[in-house]
């Protein structure tokens, strides 16, 4: 059992955002899962009932209802409008902010509209969804006026956040925006009984990154990604950085001149824009 009843989790079609769908089907009352795709998240709904009924093999009596909805989280007053919805019946208890695009420089510089759009996705698409549930998590903590935890929000950041990488700009300006937005938050709450976790992984193994074409360091199944993002929210940690390995990688190559670090950045592979044109389809 999750100590969290109800979790939304935008970006559930795919990757991290399904993964995290299955461990939260066994675990929670409701689970919350939105995306741009149906069939997707159909698909994502069918291989959390199989996981369900592999569980229930398992004498476990848990069936966690699955609440699907085509959402595209840039789109800001329909975001508010799904959690408003959810809320009329259930109150949230944890809300995923997973959504994301990603894109790189591998034809050139970036173009205003692909920076556009992956700022809009991964910082305001983030936003739209947090800020709603912040504000009735919140109002539920002064209605009491007791010192409970009313609320988590989880931030799906990186840890491209960590670097400047000229392979990808705006999205890893993105993720750091995402990052420090997700820890101020985390101290500008602290009294209202709402938790902040941010996440900051490393390369997982997604459609996200199926289309990189270079050596990932530390790439890890998503399986083991999910189940750690898991552990640590179940825990309220505050930042889930992982793997440490390349964390302390990126950390010492902070710490160098920046002659060196631009000689090493100006060293990686450029980004595919093939993800970010798979998502312009959508
Ligand atoms: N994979 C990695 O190595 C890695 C590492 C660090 C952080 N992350 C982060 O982890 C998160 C999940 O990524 P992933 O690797 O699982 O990639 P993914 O498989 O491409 O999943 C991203 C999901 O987000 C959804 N999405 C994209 N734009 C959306 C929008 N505007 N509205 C609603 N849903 C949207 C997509 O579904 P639809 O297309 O159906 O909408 C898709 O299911 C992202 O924030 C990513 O930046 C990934």
């Amino acid at each position: 059992m999750s100590i969290y009843k109800n979790v939304l989790i935008t970006g559930a079609g795919s990757g991290l955002g399904r993964a995290l769908a299955i461990l939260y089907a066994k675990s929670a009352e409701n689970i919350f899962l939105c995306g741009r795709n149906f069939e997707n998240l159909q698909q994502t709904k069918n291989l959390c009932l199989k996981n369900l009924c592999l569980a229930k093999s398992l004498h476990s009596d848990f069936v966690a209802n699955i609440h699907l909805k085509i959402l595209d989280v840039k789109d800001q007053f329909a975001s508010y409008n799904w959690i408003e919805e959810i809320e009329q019946n259930h109150a949230l208890d944890l809300v995923i902010a997973n959504a994301g695009i990603s894109a790189g420089t591998a034809l050139g510089s970036e173009s205003h509209t692909q920076v556009s759009e992956i700022f809009q996705t991964n910082i305001m698409g983030v936003i739209n969804i947090i800020q709603p549930a912040i504000e009735k998590m919140t109002k539920r903590n002064s209605k009491t006026n007791s010192t409970k935890n009313y609320g988590h929000i989880a931030i799906i950041s990186s840890l491209a956040g960590f670097v400047a990488l000229p392979s990808s700009p705006s999205y890893s300006a993105s993720k750091v925006a995402v990052r420090f937005y997700g820890n101020a938050l985390r101290l500008s709450l602290e009294e209202s009984g709402v938790g902040v976790s941010v996440v900051c992984p490393g390369y997982i193994k997604t459609p996200m990154t199926a289309v990189n074409n270079f050596k990932m360091p530390f790439l890890m199944e998503v399986d083991k990604a999910s189940k750690i993002i898991f552990n640590g929210l179940e825990n309220k940690r505050a930042q889930i950085i992982f793997p440490r390995a390349l964390y302390y990688a990126i950390s010492l190559l902070n710490w160098l001149p920046n002659f060196c670090q631009d000689f090493i950045l100006k060293k990686l592979p450029k980004k595919s824009q093939l993800n970010y044109e798979l998502n312009k389809n959508q």
